[in-house]
């Protein structure tokens, strides 16, 4: 998969380097550039910002370097990327994303700074590629660059081949499947009692569907106290169904 970044911090993208995502870059399976925007700008001080149209505070993003930048990394008439745009006014972020953008051969992605990026960005995009602007969750960062780390590695560890262990991604919390719309319950390893805390008897029992029924409850439990409102979602013939498997 490709990813193109463009940021005024290319900085941030440091860590793309380290652990899985580094391991996956350096094995060929991401194809990571980060681009600095202010190549895209002609004067003395490579200006990105400028004040809003209509007042209010903040800076807003100019709209000619991100129009130049998107030319010259997806030149009109070429293959089209899909542009992610994270900002807080975007649509929620969530694993059905990341699953789907995991299908994507080439993601460019624009971080924006500020009080955001000028609409018209967007706008002219949309006509020739799809835009998703999306959110990482109620709440507001500095920038688009920390919300595209974490939307990279949500993607990243779904690539065939980038995780060692396929299962894991089967299993996490609000993966389709079995689990869906279930946290994922508490794990334990070695030793068996750490602190006068001994793990889970069960666990050791060796009695795979009894640990499959007694997870799932853990998860349902842990679903109830810590997000009430996906709990009430869960669809009892679903949950009934995955009782007779288990
Ligand atoms: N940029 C700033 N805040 C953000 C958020 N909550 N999600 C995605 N991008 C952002």
């Amino acid at each position: 998969m490709k990813l193109d970044i463009v940021t005024i911090f290319p900085e941030y993208f440091a860590p793309l380097d380290v652990s899985l995502l580094g391991k996956a870059r350096r094995a060929g399976l991401l194809d990571v550039r980060v681009h600095d925007l202010r190549q895209w700008t002609h004067d003395r001080h490579r200006t990105v910002d400028d004040t809003p149209y209509g007042g209010g505070p903040g800076m807003v993003m100019k709209p000619e370097p991100w129009g130049e930048a998107l030319d010259a990394i997806a030149p009109p008439g070429g293959p089209v990327p899909r542009l992610i745009v994270p900002t807080p006014s975007g649509r929620p972020f969530t694993q059905a994303t990341a699953v789907e953008l995991a299908e994507e051969d080439w993601l460019v992605f624009a971080c924006g700074r500020y009080e955001g990026i000028d609409a018209r960005v967007v706008d002219e995009a949309r006509t020739r590629m799809p835009v998703d602007e999306v959110s990482l969750g109620d709440f507001v960062l500095a920038g688009g660059e920390v919300a595209v780390l974490a939307i990279v590695e949500a993607v990243g560890r779904l690539l065939p081949g980038v995780l060692g262990n396929a299962d894991s991604v089967a299993d996490d919390s609000f993966a389709p499947g079995a689990m869906e719309s279930l946290l994922e319950g508490p794990v334990y390893t070695k030793p068996p009692v750490w602190r006068g805390r001994a793990v889970p008897e069960i666990l050791l029992s060796g009695n795979h569907g009894a640990i499959a029924r007694w997870r799932r409850d853990q998860a349902l439990r842990r679903t109830v106290r810590n997000r009430p409102e996906l709990a009430a979602r869960l669809d009892p013939a679903t949950l009934d169904a995955q009782d007779r498997r288990v």
